[in-house]
């Protein structure tokens, strides 16, 4: 059965006050390693210390796509783990969309990710012109088979999808949870045709403006495993609310 999981993106928000504030006013319940939090790189160290008593795991929000040298400004996946870090966001649609990062790149990064042992989050969603144009499955789909190039897996911890319709991020706006839901059940159907029975096990979490008042309806949906938040995951209140959501 897919894990439930609820991952807190922290974007490039968050002074150093308000990561320590976070971790010590947070009190989390029934923690099963699958409450996730990627802060700025810059925090990320602050964020494995300060979280090491919480049972939250650390990520960060990009990776590279090489092992190391002459790449000014990236992401190493080596020393992420050497400093603790469990997972990286891959191909988010603010890096699609101001970074230009293509299917292909993000393909690398995947591997990259996996060979090294950090789980990749792998970020697919339409635009509001793409749903309205009815392009919707077709340009997910596209984004999850062209992520996964040539991707083996061992289990289906080494890898998670989050589905996150990009009319729905930072708007307000969250797609019903049957909107989400007919989605979900593509990608589900995708991950089975490329990995098998494996693809019954890998989470697909929902991401778009999901709070504590619609998440219990999103997680309620077979195929949504969970959820990736961004504003509602700053404060720590919040987080705990969602996080208590993926028990019930
Ligand atoms: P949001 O962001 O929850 O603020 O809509 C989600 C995301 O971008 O991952």
């Amino acid at each position: 059965m897919a894990k439930t999981y609820m991952i807190g993106n922290w974007k490039m928000n968050q002074t150093l006050a308000e990561v320590e504030s976070f971790f010590a006013n947070l009190s989390l319940e029934n923690n099963q390693n699958n409450f996730w939090i990627s802060p700025q790189t810059l925090h990320v160290q602050k964020c494995i210390t300060l979280g090491a008593s919480t049972g939250i795991l650390i990520g960060s929000q990009n990776c590279s796509d090489q092992d190391y040298g002459a790449y000014t400004g990236e992401v190493s996946t080596e020393s992420l783990i050497e400093m603790g870090g469990h997972f990286s966001l891959v191909g988010h649609s603010e890096r699609r969309a101001y970074y230009q990062e293509s299917d292909e790149f993000i393909n690398k990064k995947i591997k990259k990710s996996i060979e090294k042992g950090l789980v990749p989050v792998l970020c697919i969603g339409e635009t509001l012109e793409q749903r309205e144009a009815g392009d919707t499955f077709s340009i997910v789909l596209s984004q999850l088979k062209n992520g996964l190039i040539n991707i083996k897996l061992n289990n289906e911890a080494e890898l998670i999808v989050a589905y996150e319709p990009v009319w729905a991020i930072g708007t307000g706006k969250t797609a019903s949870p049957e909107q989400a839901a007919e989605v979900h059940d593509k990608i589900r159907e995708k991950l089975r045709e490329i990995f098998g029975e494996l693809g019954e096990d890998i989470s697909i979490l929902y991401g778009g403006s999901v709070k504590p008042s619609n998440v219990a309806t999103l997680l309620a949906q077979k195929n949504i495993n969970g959820g990736l938040v961004g504003g509602a995951s700053l404060k720590s209140e919040s987080f705990a609310e969602l996080c208590a959501a993926c028990s019930l």
